[in-house]
């Protein structure tokens, strides 16, 4: 049916292309080949255009350059993250065990190193859940949960699968407070992969200690950096050698991808508000389409969806605005990714899950059974998302979903056609 047209990719939360602008700045400085420590020019000029990108990734976030320690991706910032301030605090505390908290919808980049660390006796941690049916940790809990032994808060500011946004900057601004009169003081750090290049993020806002950034999640390439006031009160390295990055992560920098992570945040900086518009626009007209093709049922528990019915949560001022997370009535979320893959590129959740098991991190979010959770297909929105692509998406949701008959239907009335 869609010709010799691409499928429609829908998956910007998985990974977004590289700009344009992204492309040019590392293909001019895969020529910039000379090591940074280097003193003599070639060296110097490199050395300029990692300082260049550090200062454009610090401008990103209303920060200073001192701030950034680039790394290979979000999972190493998120590991950077974590056992720093696990080591940090076993430096002054040989007897305990430091305590971490975070909340059962995280990334697996989160959860499997605490995991892990856990595992090797090297510290505890608390899941707390998120409220079932809204997706978002209640502040109160996650305060209560806090211990004399709490070395670090880490919840991510958006959740990858649901598009929830957490209330990060409340939680960050109470034990900001609470800090005051800790002996140990709690580090806040929060996993921005997926907010960043959507939303406007400020680490002064924030009153964050330490945020992952996640170069691919912002048309950069698949390198990252941690944010983090002063690091040197903070980050306790995982790699050690030739003390580069001085000496937070070592390993001679890779330059060119560097360069383009510095593009990519300067393509934010200057365009964030845009790219909030256009990214809600397109989303907004997506559940709209949606709502006129197929019926939406508001129900905050678990109903069995008929086939043509869909539900979703949507509260504009708690969500990423290009992200929709849909469930289809009569279909499994796989099933219907297969039949459409001429015409959409989308995933049932994580990229890691896809063709896997039921998403835990739904199964914590809402109140759906497994089924419910097995029938979502998560739909996010990019910059190049224009309306007559989901317009090609809405029509082969409808095919597929009520029938070619129906499909004409409401395109004609533009009435909601509920039904096969
Ligand atoms: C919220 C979040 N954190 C961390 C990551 C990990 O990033 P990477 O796989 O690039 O290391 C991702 C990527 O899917 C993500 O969505």
């Amino acid at each position: 049916m869609s010709g010799d047209l691409k499928p429609v990719y829908l998956d910007y939360n998985a990974t977004t292309p590289i700009a344009s602008e992204v492309q040019a700045a590392i293909i001019e400085n895969l020529d910039n080949w000379g090591n940074p420590s280097s003193s003599y020019a070639i060296g110097k000029r490199a050395k300029s255009a990692v300082d260049k990108a550090r200062s454009q990734i610090a401008e990103m976030l209303d920060a200073q350059a001192v701030d950034i320690i680039f790394t290979s991706g979000g999972t190493e910032s998120n590991h950077l993250a974590i056992t720093s301030a696990i080591n940090k605090y076993r430096e002054s505390n040989t007897n305990t065990l430091p305590h971490i908290v975070t909340t059962n919808v995280e990334h697996p980049a989160i959860t499997q190193p605490l995991r892990h660390y856990e595992e090797q006796n090297m510290c505890n941690v608390t899941y707390v859940p998120v409220v079932k049916g809204t997706g978002r940790v209640n502040v109160t809990a996650v305060l209560d949960s806090l211990q004399p032994r709490t070395c670090m808060v880490t919840i991510m500011l958006a959740n990858n699968e649901t598009g929830i946004l957490q209330p990060v900057q409340q939680i960050f601004s109470e034990i900001r407070k609470l800090n005051l009169t800790r002996s140990e003081k709690i580090l806040l750090h929060t996993d921005a992969a997926q907010v960043i290049g959507k939303l406007k993020v400020s680490a002064g806002e924030l009153q964050a200690d330490m945020i992952t950034i996640v170069g691919h999640k912002f048309y950069g390439p698949r390198i990252g950096a941690l944010y983090c006031r002063n690091p040197q009160n903070i980050i306790r390295p995982m790699f050690f050698g030739g003390n580069q990055e001085r000496g937070f992560r070592s390993g001679t920098e890779n330059v060119a991808m560097i360069a383009g992570l510095g593009a990519a945040a300067q393509l934010v900086t200057d365009n964030i508000d845009g790219y909030t518009k256009h990214l809600k626009n397109v989303r907004d007209y997506l559940r709209d389409g949606l709502m006129t093709r197929f019926q939406l049922v508001l129900n905050e528990e678990d109903p069995k969806l008929e086939r043509g019915e869909v539900m979703w949560r949507y509260v504009d001022s708690h969500m990423l605005p290009n992200t929709l997370s849909v469930r289809f009535g009569g279909f499994s979320g796989n099933q219907l990714l297969a039949e459409l893959s001429d015409t959409l590129q989308a995933s049932t959740g994580a990229a890691c899950h896809s063709g896997g098991s039921v998403s835990q991190i739904l199964l914590n979010s809402w109140n759906w059974s497994e089924e419910g959770a097995s029938q979502t297909v998560r739909l996010s929105v990019g910059r190049e998302t224009r309306r007559s692509d989901i317009d090609r998406v809405l029509d082969g949701l409808a095919g597929l979903i009520l029938g070619d008959e129906a499909v004409t239907l409401s395109r004609l009335k533009g009435r909601i056609v509920t039904n096969a």
